[in-house]
């Protein structure tokens, strides 16, 4: 089963279940020489994280992260629990020389995530932010198909990750799950919570981002504090951003989001358009990549829904057999997988803090442009 690697995971909520789960699921569908084990959860609330310990097999329970720091017997600290707990949290593992896996985004800002990247960097502790995205099969697959040289030069990206979930004006900021209404924990709204994975997969299938000209909105001004009955707070997360992008190949890209799309759920989509053809791919058919080649003769051109459970299609090998799709949880234990792989084989793993830092400084200048109104770029 190979070497042990003792996790100590903050955070029990969305994330703490999708970690766990990942965490006892990798070794059996992943031959991989490192054996994670639930050694320790932590969260302030002991009654609420105990329960959750016993669901998921978690060998014991912290409720101060400095204490997980400071154990022995941890060798990876996982960060699952809301943005503004990243940098510091990050910055003392890395000092006490434990690896660091994040949660998206890096940071609040980029001046915190080069803080977290310096110190992961500075210490040479492995490192690894759960931009999930990438493991999805069809989007490795869309990276291979460029890489390949597929579809040839890029012209265009064009981006959109749609929510509905925040349009009620009663709904409450602050707490599990609509902290990310409060901008004092989240950082920012949509920009930093979906735009990052957007831009991650975009950074990673095409290149750098040059300079970006956006423009945001927050459509309910104030709304109630979730823990404090009759008081209520101005919001100041965008609820919806667009920018345009111009990237350092030349390519020109859209990116849009929101949380007030009726209907929306959770659509992730892009579409790449190049020379010889063009790739889409959306969240809520996960399983599938569209294909549109043009070097093909003309009279079968068409678009092509690829049914991305082959087993020489990433990942896929390591699941059913072809034709039996993978879900949502499974992007984070291909995830961990090559976390694993990377401590096993000597290249580490990415998107690494660094990486993340580079989605970082562009959502900054998206917001920058916004309240601005103007152009940002991006350094080199
Ligand atoms: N990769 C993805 O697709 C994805 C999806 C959802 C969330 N996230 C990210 O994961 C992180 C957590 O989001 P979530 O949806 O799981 O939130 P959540 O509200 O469901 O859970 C947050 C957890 O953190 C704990 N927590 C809060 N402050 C803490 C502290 N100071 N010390 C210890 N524990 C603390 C809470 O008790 C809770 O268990 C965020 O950074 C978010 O952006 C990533």
């Amino acid at each position: 089963m190979g070497k042990k690697l003792n996790i100590g995971l903050i955070g029990y909520g969305f994330m703490g279940r999708a970690h766990s789960n990942a965490y006892r699921k990798v070794n059996q569908f992943f031959d991989v020489g490192y054996q994670p084990v639930l050694k320790a959860i932590c969260a302030r609330n002991e009654a609420k994280v105990r329960p959750f310990a016993e669901q998921w097999g978690w060998e014991s329970v912290e409720t101060d992260w400095r204490k997980l720091i400071e154990r022995k017997d941890i060798d990876a600290i996982d960060i699952g629990s809301p943005n503004n707990t990243h940098r510091d949290i990050a910055v003392a593992a890395a000092a006490a020389g434990k690896m660091v896996l994040c949660e998206k985004p890096l940071a609040m800002n980029a001046g915190e995530g080069l803080e977290m990247t310096q110190a992961v960097e500075k210490a040479g502790v492995p490192n690894m932010v759960w931009f999930n995205y990438r493991r999805v099969p069809a989007i490795a697959l869309a990276k291979q198909l460029i890489d390949e040289g597929r579809i040839g030069r890029v012209f265009h990206y064009r981006a959109k990750y749609l929510q509905d979930w925040t349009i009620s004006p009663e709904l409450p900021q602050g707490g599990a799950g609509l902290w990310r209404l409060d901008a004092d924990v989240a950082g920012s709204g949509v920009t930093g919570d979906l735009l990052a994975h957007s831009i991650d997969t975009a950074i990673w299938l095409i290149g750098g981002v040059q300079k970006v000209s956006a423009m945001t909105e927050t459509f309910i001004k104030q709304r109630a504090i979730q823990d404090e009955p009759g008081k209520v707070k101005p919001v100041k997360i965008d609820d919806a951003c667009a920018f345009l992008a111009r990237f350092k190949n030349g390519a020109l890209a859209t990116f849009e989001s929101t949380r007030y799309a009726r209907g929306r759920k959770n659509q992730n989509t892009f579409e790449v358009n190049g020379e010889f053809g063009s790739i889409y791919f959306d969240l809520e058919d996960a399983h599938q990549l569209q294909y549109f080649n043009h070097r093909e003769e003309s009279h079968v051109h068409g678009w092509r829904t690829i049914l991305v459970t082959d087993s020489d299609h990433p990942y896929m090998k390591h699941w059913w057999v072809p034709g039996c799709v993978i879900g949502y949880e499974h992007t984070f234990i291909n995830a961990l997988a090559d976390f694993l792989q990377g401590l096993e084989s000597g290249t580490p793993v990415r998107p690494n803090f660094r990486d993340a830092l580079e989605t970082q400084y562009v959502c900054d200048a998206v917001l920058k442009s916004a309240s601005t109104e103007s152009w940002q770029t991006l350094g080199k």
